[in-house]
């Protein structure tokens, strides 16, 4: 969480920050500022609370000429989200100008030695102690700007990507990265722009360095970057070429992200598998995990540890592995495994799941099981995210940037990875028929079309949406396969309408949730045709008898529940093990439409972040 970007260069540097700030919203909304040199040198700062477009206000009449320039959009951590606290920070002589994302964890004692010291906090942050130690070591220590960095940053325990301009050196950019990510995009005329992920940079450059942990790299026009890690070895910058495409990180005619994501999952589905999957000639190949196949099939256990929806995906997947592939699987929120001392070994296999491959409990789960020596694999959608690179071998769900907040496409990608995955281990194992294996990959590849056919059922949503806008409560029901998609429908509504949602398996109902029905309470309900649909239909009418509201996604042509429930949502028939790529669609959208009549900000919902580098 929180966005940073940086620019040197010869264009005027403000234009350049505030867009990519834009681009980067989704990492927190808090705060927003800028810091510039003008061209007598000054070091201005301009921050205020609120939104990218209110600092956008708030600089309108002021200074922002300058061509090298640092800025920051908030998702506060320490300190609450106000002007004082928002970054750029100064140093104390206002000599330095910082911006951070990530967490300090030691900045208490060092805010403290730097006080003895005779140092002054304006704000109430972390990074305020970081760039005041900065300052203390290059008054103290008569060290340049860059050496100064690098030995404060051994002094510090935490997580940070920083930007750094000084008065001093004023033709000086200073980057570094640890536990939070920080690319590099070479420009065509001397100039560089910095940013926490590439969907600023893509306008400018498709070259790009990503910086590793603990490097330090020193940018400065006309001249090449020099990289060194704070233990000061000397590193040499291994230049990407970005394949993302500029029209991705637009609305394309949307009201918001989240719809058009939403809309993109039929291409997104076959993007994922793309290459891949190949029912004629009975092949699934993920060239990703190839060479690990074999250890896959020889493991104990898959572990799988994700956080929130990447999470709900691991549990489908846990449901698709073992049926299909017969491989004993765990699911893991990555915060809870990571503190818990895990037996792992050498036999488990890990798969981590993120959209954004930079989740900070995520990252520290897989490095936690690649110490204890088992075999770490990734599903991501970010190229060249920290997961991404950290993990022994993985696969990418190609379903192109996702900016709205809450996680759409990128879910449904991972749901179809998994699946993949499940096939080709079971075609491995032989532990399903070859006659199976071909029927499942022939529905397999008919998905995306039949969700283009859903996504065209709109009206009854909105008349859902319209009738249950005002609820305070909602429960959402699934059995087997999917229960992780009742779960997943309730953390949709809570997440950008604030409603509160909670989803259980159906059966649980009887255990305590049944005490909340009543008249008003709207109760959704995944009954699509499966082995345990008669029993979904005994859960719905335990229900009905108290009088709740039921909304239940049914599959295509079902006459029986209609009598039975009060609002149907129809989706096209295919294999059990599949619905869940179905059935999240109708779930996602009518959490859209209630989160838009509310009038809640949909793309940004308050206090979220779309990436949690933060633990
Ligand atoms: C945040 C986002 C969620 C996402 C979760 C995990 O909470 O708001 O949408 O599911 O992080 O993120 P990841 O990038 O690891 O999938």
């Amino acid at each position: 969480m929180c966005g940073i970007v940086a620019y040197i260069g010869q264009k005027n540097a403000c234009p350049i920050l505030i867009n990519g700030l834009k681009r980067l919203e989704y990492r927190g909304y808090d705060s927003a500022g800028i810091a510039l040199f003008d061209s007598e040198q000054n070091l201005n700062v301009y921050k205020t609370k609120g939104k990218v477009s209110d600092l956008e206000n708030f600089i309108k009449d002021k200074n922002t000429e300058g061509k090298i320039g640092i800025a920051h959009t908030r998702w506060a951590t320490h300190g609450e989200p106000n002007d004082v606290n928002a970054h750029p920070h100064y140093s104390q002589s206002k000599d330095i100008a910082l911006i951070h994302n990530g967490i300090i964890e030691n900045y208490a004692p060092l805010r403290k030695e730097l006080e003895k010291r005779g140092f002054t906090f304006q704000s109430h942050t972390d990074t305020e102690v970081l760039v005041n130690l900065i300052e203390d070591i290059q008054q103290n220590e008569k060290v340049d700007l860059f050496e100064a960095v690098r030995i404060a940053l051994n002094q510090v325990v935490g997580a940070y990507a920083i930007a750094i301009i000084s008065k001093k050196e004023p033709y000086t950019l200073i980057v570094a990265r640890k536990g939070s990510p920080l690319v590099i995009g070479i420009g065509k005329e001397g100039d560089y722009y910095i940013a926490s992920d590439a969907t600023p940079i893509i306008e400018h450059t498709r070259k790009v360095v990503y910086l590793d942990e603990e490097e330090i790299a020193l940018v400065q026009r006309n001249t090449d970057i020099c990289i060194k890690t704070i233990k000061n070895e000397e590193k040499t910058p291994y230049v990407h070429e970005l394949e993302m495409n500029l029209q991705e990180l637009e609305k394309g005619g949307f009201n918001h992200f989240m719809l058009k994501e939403i809309y993109e999952q039929a291409s997104s589905i076959r993007d994922s598998m793309r290459g891949r999957l190949h029912p004629e000639t009975d092949t699934i190949s993920l060239g990703g995990i190839s060479d690990y196949e074999q250890k896959i099939l020889r493991a104990d256990r898959i572990i799988i540890v994700g956080c929130g929806t990447s999470w709900h995906a691991g549990l489908v997947g846990e449901y698709l592995l073992e049926e299909l592939a017969r491989i004993h699987v765990e699911v893991e929120y990555a915060s809870e495994f990571r503190y818990r001392n895990p037996i792992i070994s050498e036999r488990d296999v890990v798969i981590a799941i993120s959209q954004s491959g930079e989740t900070a409990d995520t990252l520290a789960a897989i490095r936690l099981a690649k110490e204890k020596g088992a075999t770490i694999l990734g599903i991501c959608n970010v190229v060249g995210s920290s997961i991404a690179r950290e993990t022994h071998a993985g696969v990418y769900t190609h379903a192109g940037p996702e900016i709205g907040v809450a996680s759409t496409k990128a879910f449904t990608a991972q749901v179809t990875v998994l699946t993949l995955l499940a096939l080709r281990l079971a075609q491995l194992k032989a532990s399903i028929t070859k006659s199976r294996f071909k029927e499942l990959a022939i529905e397999l590849e008919s998905i995306p079309e039949k969700v283009k056919q859903l996504l065209k059922n709109d009206e009854q949503i909105i008349k859902i949406a319209e009738r249950f806008k005002d609820t305070r409560n909602a429960i959402y029901l699934g059995r087997g396969i999917n229960f992780p998609i009742a779960l997943e429908g309730a953390l949709k509504l809570k997440e950008i309408s604030y409603i509160h949602a909670e989803g259980y398996p159906a059966a649980e109902m009887k255990h305590g949730p049944i005490a909340l029905i009543d008249e008003e309470m709207p109760v959704v309900v995944v009954a699509t045709s499966q082995r345990i649909y008669e029993k979904v239909i005994s859960n719905i009418q335990e229900i009905k008898s108290r009088k709740g509201k039921v909304i239940a996604i049914v599959t295509e042509g079902n006459q029986q529940i209609k009598d039975i429930v009060d609002y149907i949502i129809e989706i096209p028939c295919t294999e059990e093990l599949f619905v869940p790529l179905l059935a999240t669609i109708p779930l996602q959208k009518m959490s859209y439409h209630i989160a838009v009549m509310r009038g809640c900000n949909v793309d940004q919902p308050r206090n979220l972040a779309k990436s949690v580098t933060v633990e």
